[in-house]
């Protein structure tokens, strides 16, 4: 059993406050302060529109893990992130299925430290995993 809901789209961006100018003239609301990662060297911010939300995500610098993936792929988004109330369980459902975690369950500091979790799929590319967090 998977418990996946889609929870944004990650798009990487070269300029993060000038993508932020540009994504608001088309009518996104940024929805988060633009926040550093430290585990992943990159500056994130979060922006909705029409109920969906996308996460821009900019290196800090060359050693950030997207630093290679903007040169290849240059602004574009790269990752649907799905959220989960069950983490581990998932990520063993979706080895099987030919999801491979390319790192492990970390917290991320533009998601209030939830946890996250990248996997690779020979056919789908880049997915995110995201622990749902139920405030008490
Ligand atoms: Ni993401």
């Amino acid at each position: 059993m998977i418990h996946l809901t889609i929870h944004h789209i990650g798009y990487l961006v070269k300029k993060i406050n000038q993508a932020i100018d540009e994504f608001e003239r088309l009518g996104y609301t940024a929805v988060s302060e633009t926040v550093y990662d430290d585990f992943r060297k990159v500056h994130i911010c979060f922006m909705e529109k029409d109920g969906y939300r996308i996460e821009l995500v900019s290196p800090a610098d060359s050693e950030s893990v997207v630093a290679g993936l903007l040169k290849k792929y240059k602004n574009s988004p790269y990752h649907i992130c799905y959220e989960t109330p069950a983490l581990e369980a998932d990520l063993k459902a979706l080895a099987v299925e030919g999801f491979t975690a390319i790192d492990t369950p970390t917290p991320a500091p533009a998601l209030s430290g939830r946890r996250v979790v990248f996997l690779m799929n020979r056919f789908l590319g880049m997915i995110e995993l995201l622990e749902t967090v139920s405030l008490p």
